[in-house]
């Protein structure tokens, strides 16, 4: 995809829209996801590495911010202005009560494109820690390109994705269904670049949740900076 095509996420609308289920399947979840998820230090050493390469009280956006737990709270601490997104309901009330000190908002990532928290280059540093998964992958491209352009220039992003060859994948997840896509590692770098990011890292985990109802999964974080 070239990198002029970030104005065709229009095109993508019956796609984008097309969301049934998985913001109720992230209701129902609710604080259970942390409880199968635990341990995330592949995630929170992420974070840190994204959280040192902005100078304190940087705007930073957490794309699908769950409960806010670990990452959210993460860089609030670090001392960083939060803005967290989620298309649950539940998981924004969560992440507000777990860090009172950031702004949540219930958003569909797809959303932003509208300007809805600021147009081109209005974040400093972005997060989206397996957010992106829950997108039909044609999508994927897009909505990497709309989060390059609301990086000011120079900005960071950390990406995390489970590594798999699937297409809007019916699974099993914590007693409901949810869809999910995924990439081999280098299809990933290659959609990543396309999107114009620079890669200046990349960590891999074997990770084994804690429920029975997710299997273990191979995760891949990248660490972006517009270029
Ligand atoms: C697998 S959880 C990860 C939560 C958190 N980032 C973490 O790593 O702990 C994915 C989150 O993305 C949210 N989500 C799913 N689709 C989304 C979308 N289109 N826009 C915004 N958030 C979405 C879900 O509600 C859920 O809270």
């Amino acid at each position: 995809m070239s990198a002029d095509s970030y104005d065709k996420y229009e095109g993508l609308n019956r796609l984008a829209l097309d969301r049934a289920g998985q913001a109720e399947a992230f209701d129902a979840i609710g604080d259970r996801y942390d409880e199968a998820f635990p341990h995330k230090d592949g995630q929170v050493s992420s974070a840190a590495w994204l959280a040192g390469e902005l100078p304190p009280g940087s705007r930073v956006l957490d794309v699908g911010c769950g409960t806010g737990l670990p990452t959210s709270h993460q860089l609030a601490e670090a001392g960083h202005r939060v803005v967290g997104i989620d298309l649950s309901h539940s998981m924004v009330k969560l992440a507000g009560d777990n860090v009172p000190g950031a702004e949540f908002h219930r958003l569909d990532v797809a959303e932003l494109r509208n300007g809805s928290l600021g147009g081109p280059g209005s974040f400093d540093g972005i997060t989206a820690y397996f957010t992106l998964l829950l997108l039909p992958r044609a999508e994927i491209p897009y909505a990497l390109r709309m989060l390059h352009d609301l990086l000011r220039p120079g900005g960071v992003m950390a990406l995390s994705m489970v590594e798999a060859d699937v297409d809007d994948f019916t699974i099993p997840f914590l007693g409901n269904s949810i869809r999910v896509s995924g990439f081999l590692r280098e299809d990933l770098r290659r959609v990543v670049r396309d999107a114009g990011f620079d890669i200046a890292g990349e960590d891999s985990y074997a990770y084994a949740p804690a429920s029975t109802d997710v299997p273990p999964e191979i995760q891949l974080f990248l660490h972006l900076r517009r270029a």
